[in-house]
């Protein structure tokens, strides 16, 4: 065994800790940068955490994040606001996107410089010297597990590609995980961000840089989001099972960050970036797909998520590992979301590009190796 394990990001889980969110700004900083998702901005507990936050801290800087993942330009407005309201604390509430430009802007305050210079394959190579500013983190939907990753994704709104900031610093300092917050979730972005969390559980189960710890962590969010998902999508109201899916995105953070994803999660970057396809659609419309492509190399561990389906102990390991795959597909089309990309209308002239912005980090991580040719006869299936 080779590996290492990191989780900075104190966890905080409770049903109604937002209301912990005043005390606990007030022992990190004075004065607060806020990144607020706009749906959010009006949930009465969100709103009487803000307001008791004005009491406690000397001043704070509100801030209204747009719908999708934070542009180049947004960020660096966002940072500049940070730097002229001299902030020396970051909240960010709402869904992985509200947390992501969070992160990016706790970074830049303390290093400089714009966040063009820092992004993956697009950036001039900087990298963060300084830790970032203190970031509580309180995500409202159950899917990313935003709040204990370092990295944060930025989509360019002219140069059509979608990068990571990534640091050791960027880790959020503390998590509160509130499932009242996640309550007012839709079924269709529930569906979305629950099988996103799905995705990153298996790809990170299954991933080559797996270890002992992220398998463990990654069984256990599993088992928790599989016998839940389908209740908070009819029933968005079950807190019990709100919670279970809270706390199994999260584990799916810390998985991913430790030990990597796959497939799916590698064209549903370059989707996102070139396509306007949700990210936790993505990642399910891909995820049979993955699992079949990996069956052969990862059939055990397959299995062992399959048996958290059924009581039966007599299934061979081929069955078990069947009978996930299968449950996939059966979620995915409960849930309204198609077996492939076709709806998305990708023209054959994009390939080319889909699959050289697809062959980032995520791929990487993929038990079986994607070449560019393999992942273009992939692309060209399913579109
Ligand atoms: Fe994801």
């Amino acid at each position: 065994m080779d590996f290492q394990y990191a989780v900075p990001t104190r966890l905080i889980l409770g049903r109604g800790r937002i209301a912990d969110l005043p005390g606990t700004a007030a022992r990190l900083g004075r004065n607060a940068f806020v990144v607020l998702d706009p749906s959010i901005r009006r949930h009465p507990s969100v709103q009487e955490a803000l307001d008791a936050l004005a009491l406690r801290l000397a001043d704070r800087t509100e801030h209204v994040k747009f719908p999708g993942e934070p542009e180049v330009e947004s960020v660096n407005q966002a940072a500049e606001a940070a730097r002229q309201g001299r902030c020396d604390l970051v909240i960010s509430i709402g869904g992985g996107s509200a947390i992501d430009l969070g992160k990016a802007v706790a970074g830049l305050v303390t290093n400089g410089g714009g966040i063009q210079d820092y992004l993956e394959g697009v950036g001039t190579g900087r990298e963060p010297d300084r830790p970032a500013l203190p970031h509580i983190a309180v995500p409202t939907t159950a899917g990313t597990g935003a709040e204990v990753t370092r990295n944060a994704v930025i989509r360019s709104a002219s140069g059509r590609f979608k990068k990571s900031f990534r640091s050791p610093y960027l880790y959020p300092t503390i998590a509160i995980l509130d499932a009242e917050l996640t309550v007012s979730l839709p079924p269709e972005q529930t569906a979305y961000s629950g099988m996103d969390a799905i995705t990153q559980l298996i790809e990170a189960f299954i991933s080559k840089k797996a270890n002992p710890v992220t398998d463990a962590l990654a069984l256990a969010g599993l088992r928790m989001a599989l016998r839940s998902i389908r209740e908070v999508y009819q029933n968005g109201t079950n807190l019990d099972r709100r919670e279970e899916m809270l706390l199994a995105s999260t584990l799916s953070g810390i998985c991913l960050a430790n030990a990597g994803l796959g497939l799916a999660h590698g064209f549903a970057s370059g989707l996102g970036a070139l396509y306007d396809v949700p990210h936790g659609k993505a990642c399910a419309i891909l995820l049979p797909h993955a699992l079949k492509f990996n069956r052969g190399a990862r059939l055990d561990k397959l299995a062992q998520i399959g048996r958290l389906l059924t009581p039966e102990t007599g299934l061979s390991t081929g069955e078990y590992a069947e009978l996930l795959i299968q449950h996939v597909i059966e979620l995915n089309r409960d849930f309204g979301i198609p077996p492939d990309l076709k709806s998305f209308l990708i023209s054959k002239e994009d390939h080319p590009l889909l699959v050289e912005m697809s062959m980032g980090n995520s791929m990487a991580g993929n038990p079986v190796e994607v070449t560019p040719v393999i992942a273009r006869t992939i692309l060209e299936a399913l579109t």
